[in-house]
C-alpha cells in the first residue's frame, strides 16, 4: 500500500503529465492548421512551385530560369528558411518576399546601396510577415528532411491522384 502522502504526490505527476499532453496535443494540432495555411501561400499566391516544383524537390516548370535546388535535402533551420523567403538570396535566382526588403537593413544588414547589383529580384507576389513564417512551417514540416517524393504526398498535395502522382513510381525507378 502507498503511504497516502505518496499516492497524493503521484496522483499531483499524473495530472500533471495529463496536462501536460493535452498542451502537446493542442500545440501540434495548432501546426498542422499552420501548414495547410502555409501550404496553400506555397502552392499559389507564392508560386514556389514555379521554380522548386510542388514537392519541393527542384523540379520546376521547364519555364523557370532554372537552378532552384530541392529543398528536401537543405540543412536550413525554420528560421534560415523564413529568412530566404523574405529576403531572397542575393546574386542568386531566389527572389525576396517582404516588400520592405533592401530599403532598410532588415535583410542580412544591407540595404539597396549594400547589396548593389545582387539585389535579389522581387517575387511576383509580396508575403505578409505571417505568411512567411507559415509558408516556412510548411516547407521545414513537409519537405525538408523527405528525401523522397512518394505518390502518397503528391495524392495528399493535389487532393486526388492526378496523373503526375502516377508517373511518381516511375520517376523513382
Ligand atoms: C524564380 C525562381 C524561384 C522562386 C519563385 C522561388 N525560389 Fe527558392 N530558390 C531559387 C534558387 C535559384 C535558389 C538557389 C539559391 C542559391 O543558389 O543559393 C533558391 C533557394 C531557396 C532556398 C534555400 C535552400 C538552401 O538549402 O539553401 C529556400 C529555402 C527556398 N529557395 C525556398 C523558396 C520558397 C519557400 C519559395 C516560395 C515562397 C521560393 N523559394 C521561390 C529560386 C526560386
Amino acid at each position: 500500500m502507498l503511504h497516502p502522502q505518496r499516492a497524493s504526490a503521484v496522483s499531483a505527476a499524473i495530472s500533471a503529465a495529463a496536462a501536460l499532453l493535452a498542451v502537446m496535443l493542442s500545440g501540434s494540432a495548432a501546426l498542422a492548421q499552420d501548414v495547410s495555411v502555409g501550404k496553400q501561400i506555397y502552392s499559389s499566391k507564392a508560386g514556389c512551385p514555379f521554380c522548386h516544383g510542388w514537392a519541393g524537390d527542384g523540379h520546376g516548370d521547364p519555364r523557370s530560369e532554372g537552378g532552384a535546388p530541392t529543398l528536401r535535402t537543405s540543412q536550413l533551420t525554420r528560421d534560415q528558411v523564413a529568412e530566404v523567403i523574405q529576403c531572397g538570396r542575393p546574386g542568386t535566382g531566389m527572389p525576396y518576399h517582404d516588400r520592405f526588403a533592401y530599403t532598410d537593413k532588415r535583410c542580412y544588414g544591407m540595404n539597396s546601396e549594400d547589396v548593389g547589383s545582387l539585389k535579389p529580384r522581387r517575387g511576383d507576389q509580396t508575403l505578409q510577415k505571417d505568411e512567411i513564417q507559415a509558408v516556412a512551417d510548411y516547407v521545414s514540416a513537409k519537405i525538408i528532411g523527405h528525401p523522397a517524393v512518394t505518390k502518397e504526398e503528391c495524392i495528399e498535395y493535389f487532393g486526388s491522384e492526378i496523373g503526375e502522382c502516377k508517373l511518381i513510381e516511375q520517376r523513382k525507378g
